[in-house]
């Protein structure tokens, strides 16, 4: 107990540090609870003060916490349900993190301020919850790329302020939900911009009754799904429309009249579905600037009369993209396949392109004779255009060492990188460099606009996937020091994640995925081992210090006034009981267990079960609903605290986060049992703290001081 006694009395003057904060408890004590089941918090994540201390990714406004950006911090664990107790957060964006998995807690649900829940490629799973239905105040909602399954909950339509919803490339099944008088549905969305729903497994028909004319979508990506049945003609009347994705479905019959009268519509993919019937009359799409509708089932026909006349001069503008394509090339390309008759040879000799028509795998490039060599034949090797990388500025690029690169402005540094993609772009021609020039600088105007520390951009290896996305590595180079912090990082993966930068147009819509960003300084500092109690700080020797030492001023004067001691105070009311459950207190930061279930989840703390014992009682190995491993320490009849104590304990542990602690997955306190509830550590490690530390197993507080 040496070293213990020698801790406490060394701080005993510190927690005069506890009483300035500017932080509400309540948001104090749900970030702690967030970082405690997340790896790799950023490191000034410390003390009592995340407001007035600017923790990194937390923004606050009176004292409450209203922002939490952590894009790209490589975070890992699970998104704690007691993020419902942050009542003023309005920005959420954890995007980037692969390692942040589970499922979203339907208390998220209670975030009544929440406008922005952007979590992109991330690792979350399960059912979207219903209850983000409630999120009266929510603009954006980004879910993609993550692995959600199930089906898209109806309540989504209840989102009325809605404008981006972005659910795609996840696991998401079943039909697309529309309103019944009842029931709230995706019609009901009237101020939503962006359907993105491409890369799922939708299923079902198209709800006629999902388009109406008070819609106001621009972009409506399906692709990739399994969708059936007709194009419901209702698309006709969302006039705002600019991109219409149906493509890679199994979509069948005629394609609607009325698409015709989507005059702003920019992009339209209607290939690899079923479609039959005569090529439908679309002379009235004026600002179409690419259309697909390969791999189809269109009926045989002559050549569409409307296809005639305004395509046949070649492109002369050199304005791309700042200005729309002129009336006379306004469709760049015109992809027709599949169809083994005159039609296509028809239609390719009539309208004379040249360069962005492709018809590759149709009888007219099987011929013999001129229409071979002709440049709708060929398809642009990908190798020539994926090798492109943005040239250096006028400067001879220098060798970098330890993963450094070399800048367009030859400076060596560390790069935050991602990859652009692009799921519709109008651009045809991956090998044109100035669209790739267009976008550098565009990235860069707005990175400076913006006040972002940026020195340069740098793109390449554009390629075209088979869905038809266009992917571009992007990488971003800091100005000034050679690598990026915390906060910075965090800002510009939300100026990308969030849709603040906006590519030219031409470029369509597009979404960012970052890397984890892995050079931050300081990152690769080796941590004292062995030493528990010295490593066991999360971030801060003082954390724990000031913890340890308001605990021992806690007990010492527990009896006394409390009204006359600050410690007091701000311990009690970080300890204050939730009442709930049969009057159990429950305590934030540490999920609470009933005893059914951690009898459940070891076997009836049966022997096989049995990890070892102690002083204290007996420890076990479980395994909880979710699947994780956890290792449970069951408190012997005889050697059980009193109630404070062991919410103490808690409290305590549910701070401490770090790899050389095994961290608090939750506790049980119900009838006579006290067990807490450890993260598992497998190959020993377990048994080796136990007999380390066998009165008071793997916690490195004692109650002896
Ligand atoms: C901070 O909150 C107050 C109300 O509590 C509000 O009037 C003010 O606009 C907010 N400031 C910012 C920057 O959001
Ligand atoms: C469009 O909005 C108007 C007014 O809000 C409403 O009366 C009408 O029923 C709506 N139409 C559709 C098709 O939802
Ligand atoms: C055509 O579309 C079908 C789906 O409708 C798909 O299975 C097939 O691979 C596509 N063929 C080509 C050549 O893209
Ligand atoms: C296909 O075209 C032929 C001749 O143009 C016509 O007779 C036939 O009805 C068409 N089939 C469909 C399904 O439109
Ligand atoms: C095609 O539709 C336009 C209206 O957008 C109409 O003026 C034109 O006559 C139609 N052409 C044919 C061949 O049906
Ligand atoms: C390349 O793209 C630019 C717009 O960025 C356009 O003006 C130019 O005509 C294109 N060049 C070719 C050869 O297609
Ligand atoms: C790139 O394409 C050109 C023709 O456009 C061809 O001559 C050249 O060999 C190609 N290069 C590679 C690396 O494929
Ligand atoms: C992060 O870096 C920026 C400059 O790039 C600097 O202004 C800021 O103070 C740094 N933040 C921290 C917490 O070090
Ligand atoms: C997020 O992006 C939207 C546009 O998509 C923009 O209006 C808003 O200001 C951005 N939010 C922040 C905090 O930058
Ligand atoms: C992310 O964190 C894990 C450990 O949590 C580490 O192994 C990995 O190298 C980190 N990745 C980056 C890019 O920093």
């Amino acid at each position: 107990m040496g070293p213990r006694i020698w801790v406490c009395s060394l701080v005993i003057s510190i927690p005069v540090l506890i009483i300035a904060a500017q932080t509400n408890n309540q948001d104090y004590v749900a970030l702690q609870s967030l970082q405690a089941i997340w790896q790799n918090t950023p490191p000034n994540w410390v003390g009592p003060d995340p407001c007035g201390a600017g923790w990194d990714g937390i923004r606050c406004n009176n004292s409450r916490v209203t922002s939490i950006t952590l894009a790209s911090m490589n975070l890992t664990g699970q998104l704690s349900g007691d993020i419902q107790e942050l009542a003023e957060l309005q920005i959420l964006d954890l995007s980037y993190n692969k390692g942040l998995t589970g499922s979203l807690p339907s208390s998220i649900g209670k975030l009544k301020k929440l406008a922005r829940l952007i979590v992109v490629g991330c690792g979350f799973s399960g059912l979207i919850p219903d209850t983000i239905g409630s999120l009266q105040q929510l603009l954006s909602l980004s879910l993609n790329s993550n692995n959600f399954i199930g089906g898209i909950p109806p309540s989504i339509g209840s989102l009325i302020n809605l404008y981006w919803l972005d659910i795609a490339d996840n696991k998401l099944s079943g039909t697309i939900p529309v309103s019944d008088g009842n029931t709230p549905g995706l019609d009901m969305l009237v101020h939503t911009k962006h359907f993105h729903f491409g890369q799922n497994h939708l299923s079902g028909e198209i709800p006629p009754r999902l388009f109406n004319s008070n819609m106001t979508l621009i972009h409506v990506l399906f692709e990739s799904n399994n969708l059936i049945g007709n194009i419901p003609s209702t698309i006709g009347l969302v006039q705002t429309l600019e991109v219409l994705r149906l493509d890679r479905n199994a979509l069948s019959g005629t394609v609607p009249r009325n698409l015709n009268s989507l005059s702003l519509l920019k992009e339209l993919y209607l290939s690899n579905n079923k479609l039959t019937g005569a090529l439908p009359n679309l002379t009235g799409l004026n600002s179409l600037n690419y259309m697909d509708l390969s791999n189809n089932s269109f009926n045989a026909s002559a050549v569409p009369s409307w296809s005639y006349g305004t395509r046949t001069t070649s492109r002369t503008s050199s304005s791309w993209p700042l200005q729309p394509p002129s009336l006379a090339d306004r469709v760049s390309c015109f992809s027709i396949s599949g169809d083994p008759n005159n039609y296509i040879a028809d239609y390719a000799q009539s309208v004379g392109y040249k360069k962005e028509l492709i018809l590759v795998g149709n009888p007219i490039c099987q011929e013999t004779g001129q229409s071979q060599t002709e440049n709708y034949c060929v398809i642009p090797e990908p190798s020539n255009y994926s090798s492109y990388s943005t040239p250096p500025n006028n400067c001879l690029p220098t060798t970098s060492g330890s993963n450094q690169l070399s800048s367009p402005n030859c400076k060596c540094a560390y790069p935050y990188t991602g990859t652009l993609t692009f799921r519709a772009p109008s651009f045809f021609d991956l090998r044109n460099l100035s669209i790739y020039a267009s976008l550098q600088s565009s990235m860069m105007v707005f990175f400076q606009s913006h006040q972002l520390p940026v020195d340069s951009v740098s793109l390449s290896n554009p390629t075209k996937n088979s869905d038809d996305y266009v992917i571009l590595d992007v990488r971003i180079f800091p100005s000034g020091l050679n690598r990026f912090n915390q906060s910075r990082i965090s800002g510009i993966g939300f100026v990308l994640s969030n849709q603040t930068f906006k590519p030219p147009s031409g470029f369509g819509p597009s979404v960012f995925h970052g890397d984890g960003y892995g050079n931050f300084a300081g990152t690769h500092k080796s941590t004292s081992t062995g030493v528990i109690i010295g490593a066991a700080v999360g971030g801060s020797v003082l954390v724990i210090l000031v913890l340890l030492a308001g605990v021992y001023a806690f007990r010492q004067k527990r009896r006394a006034d409390k009204q006359n001691n600050p410690f007091v105070l701000y311990l009690s009311s970080i300890l204050e009981p939730r009442q709930n459950s049969g009057g159990v207190p429950q305590l934030k930061g540490a999920r609470f267990f009933s005893f059914e279930e951690l009898k459940r989840c070891t076997n009836n703390f049966s022997e096989t079960n049995d990890l070892g014992s102690g002083g204290y009682g007996k420890v076990y190995k479980g395994t909880l609903p979710s699947g994780q491993l956890v290792a449970i320490k069951r408190a012997q009849h005889g050697s059980m605290q009193g109630g404070l104590e062991f919410k103490t304990e808690i409290e305590l542990l549910s701070r401490v986060h770090h790899k050389n602690v095994v961290s608090l997955v939750g506790f049980c306190f119900e009838q006579v049992e006290q067990m807490l509830v450890y993260e598992y550590i497998p190959n020993g490690t377990l048994k080796e703290s136990l007999s380390g530390a066998s009165d008071d197993f793997l916690t490195f507080t004692s109650y002896e001081y």
